[in-house]
């Protein structure tokens, strides 16, 4: 078995890198703090290229495997989930969505902008009565002449207030549902401009327990018309769609938590280093060690799982379970990690001049959002039992 990096590989990873702890980590605190990510970080990534690195040449992109994307999403998530969150919506979610489903208009009229940044895409499946349970969405999608008329809600839309361009879900013939017994029977994916009269959209009422920097909306759709052109994918596919984006999402989520997992232990080597108690560096009791230890594990298994997934699509297998259990089993493992993290620095891992406070409010996130941990076991179990 070859673990090596392609020397492509190991250039997006130092691209990712340096990117990521000289420009995004110095900003991670005050991010959170004022609840917003700037502008111009934004414009990097795209200047950069990441934003439409796994986009093909033609479209514009970089042309990455993978891998690649997964090692950016790791770099990033490292120094900042909201920034490494921003990415997977706009690229995973919603690029590689169109690039997978889209007709060849929908990826020429697209595909290029979206991966100069000139256009910030948002995926918007969730609703109020339908989050995990994603099938039993109530947004409407009724044919009128060519047109779909949709109305609707949406909540915890990820870049849903800054996004030019939503992927958008709704049901245009609930009576599918009855029919055949399958209620995502008459789903429909809709690609439409967020400037669309009656796409209404304002930030998600509370404050956030983590991802504070992220731009959550709340989105209403009130008659708003989709031309037929605009499905993405064929009519009653929307969501097989759905999820087939959200593979590709999870890998992304997982590949964040493995950078969050990362930056747990970086901080928590570091402190156990420098930290003096008892006459001598905190790092000498076995404890500590322990934790150290644990936390290292954790990590190395996490990195396979990711890798393993991200591998398993650039050789264009169906990756679905692999992809869950990378989900799962990172999202847990940064969980755990940022917990001892924010232990072992005792009081001062309590307070946010140390960034584990960050990590342990953030990845609670990461464990919740494109499917819950629940939500990864079932999709899990059921590929191993097979459905009945
Ligand atoms: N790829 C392609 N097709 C898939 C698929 C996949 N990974 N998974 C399922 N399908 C297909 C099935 O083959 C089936 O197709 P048929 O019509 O041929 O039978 C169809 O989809 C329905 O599948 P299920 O019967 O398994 O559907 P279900 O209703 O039982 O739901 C679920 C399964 C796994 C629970 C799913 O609902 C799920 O993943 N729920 C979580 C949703 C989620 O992650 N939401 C977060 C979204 S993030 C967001 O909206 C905010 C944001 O900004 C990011």
């Amino acid at each position: 078995m070859d673990f090596t990096l392609t020397a492509s590989q190991s250039e997006v990873q130092s691209l990712a890198r340096a990117f990521a702890q000289n420009r995004v980590a110095p900003l991670a605190r005050e991010m959170d703090e004022r609840g917003e990510m700037p502008l111009s970080l934004r414009q990097e990534m795209a200047v950069l290229g990441l934003l439409g690195g796994p986009m093909p040449k033609e479209y514009g992109g970089g042309g990455w495997d993978a891998a690649s994307l997964a090692l950016c999403y790791e770099e990033l998530g490292r120094a900042d989930s909201s920034v490494r969150g921003f990415m997977t919506v706009h690229t995973s979610l919603v690029s590689q969505c169109i690039l997978q489903w889209g007709s060849e208009e929908q990826r020429q009229t697209y595909l290029p902008q979206l991966a100069r940044g000139s256009l910030i895409g948002c995926y918007c499946l969730t609703e109020p009565n339908a989050g995990s349970d994603a099938a039993g969405m109530e947004s409407t999608a009724t044919l009128d002449g060519d047109d779909y008329v949709i109305n609707g809600e949406k909540i915890w839309i990820t870049n849903g207030g800054l996004a030019h361009l939503a992927i958008v879900f709704a049901n245009a013939d609930p009576s599918a549902a009855l029919r055949t017994g399958r209620k995502h029977k008459g789903i429909c994916a809709f690609l439409v401009p967020t400037d669309t009269p009656g796409f209404h959209r304002e930030k998600m009422p509370g404050k956030e327990l983590g991802h504070r920097a992220s731009d959550h909306a709340h989105i209403l759709f009130e008659n708003m018309r989709a031309p037929a052109t605009a499905l993405l994918g064929g009519r009653g596919e929307g969501f097989k769609v759905a999820m087939a984006a959200l593979d590709g999402g999870r890998l992304g989520v997982a590949a964040g938590a493995l950078g969050v997992a990362q930056a747990c232990l970086d901080a928590c080597v570091d402190f156990a280093r420098t930290r003096r108690q008892f006459g001598q560096r905190i790092g000498n009791f076995e404890m500590i060690q322990a934790a150290l230890a644990d936390i290292a594990a954790d990590v190395d298994a996490a990195r396979l799982l990711v890798y393993r997934a991200a591998w398993l699509r650039d050789q264009g297998a169906k990756a679905t379970r692999e992809t869950s259990i990378a989900k799962l089993f990172a999202t847990e493992a940064a969980v755990r990690a940022a917990n001892q993290a924010v232990l072992l620095h005792g009081g001062r891992g309590y307070s946010n001049e140390y960034p584990v406070e960050r990590y342990y409010r953030d990845i609670k996130g990461l464990q919740i959002y494109e499917g819950t941990a629940h939500i990864q076991r079932i999709v899990i179990a059921r590929e191993l039992l097979g459905r009945e």
